[in-house]
């Protein structure tokens, strides 16, 4: 490992979050995870602190990013986020935050079906999301709001955006690289590699980018 790095999680108790969180730790890291009930959460360690908290009322911000280097949200909640932009709300009150306590870094799992600010959709992306994927509009709603206040309103901190595609049950197929065209349907185990792995990648700062398998 290189230097130990401490990880503020939202949405570590999720598929991928948990995947991510339990590769952090794997690593050698330090997790502060944001969970609504750390009770069901079924990673331990002496790495990973759990805090209470449900989106969009979460607590105190600036005490949970103190001594943090990282920000990862893998939250999601097609149910709440049809009637609520709980995301967004959350992002809004996190990134003055992160500004208040000096925290740069920040990547945000979207979907692949999420149209980031100032792009559009591929046709088939489009009518992917308008028919197979319309129970989920609320989450890309959210997602696409998510995006367009990082993009004017969060110039100053590193933030980026993966807009994952994931297969629910995929198994692991390699390694995920960033694109601004072409996707892969991941498993969760890949994004969340990817998610760890992006994060500290300087090149991917200020993007929305998909993510598709590298090629053997
Ligand atoms: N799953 C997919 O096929 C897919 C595909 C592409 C993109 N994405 C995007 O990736 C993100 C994560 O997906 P996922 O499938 O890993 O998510 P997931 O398994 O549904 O997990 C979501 C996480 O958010 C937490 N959460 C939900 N509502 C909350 C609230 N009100 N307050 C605090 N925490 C809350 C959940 O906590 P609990 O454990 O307490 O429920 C869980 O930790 C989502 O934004 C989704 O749009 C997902």
């Amino acid at each position: 490992m290189n230097q130990q790095k401490t990880f503020l999680v939202f949405g570590a108790t999720g598929q991928t979050g948990r995947q991510f969180t339990a590769l952090a730790l794997r690593e050698g890291h330090k997790v502060r995870a944001v969970a609504r009930d750390p009770e069901k959460f079924d990673l331990a360690g002496p790495d990973l602190e759990v805090h209470q908290g449900v989106v969009p009322h979460v607590i105190d911000l600036d005490g949970l990013l103190q001594d943090v280097d990282f920000v990862v949200s893998m939250l999601g909640n097609a149910a709440q986020q049809r009637k609520q932009a709980m995301n967004t709300a959350v992002v809004r009150e996190l990134v003055p935050a992160m500004g208040r306590q000096g925290v740069k870094r920040f990547l945000y799992q979207a979907g692949g079906l999420s149209k980031p600010p100032g792009r559009r959709l591929s046709p088939l992306l489009w009518m992917l999301k308008h028919t197979v994927a319309r129970e989920l509009i609320g989450q890309h709603k959210d997602n696409e709001a998510v995006m367009r206040f990082l993009a004017d309103s969060a110039c100053d901190i590193e933030w980026i955006v993966h807009r994952a595609s994931i297969n629910p049950n995929g198994r692991s197929k390699g390694v995920l690289r960033r694109s601004e065209r072409s996707l892969s349907l991941a498993s969760f185990e890949d994004c969340a590699e990817y998610n760890f792995r992006t994060v500290m990648d300087s090149t991917a700062f200020h993007t929305c980018d998909l993510s598709v398998y590298r090629k053997a």
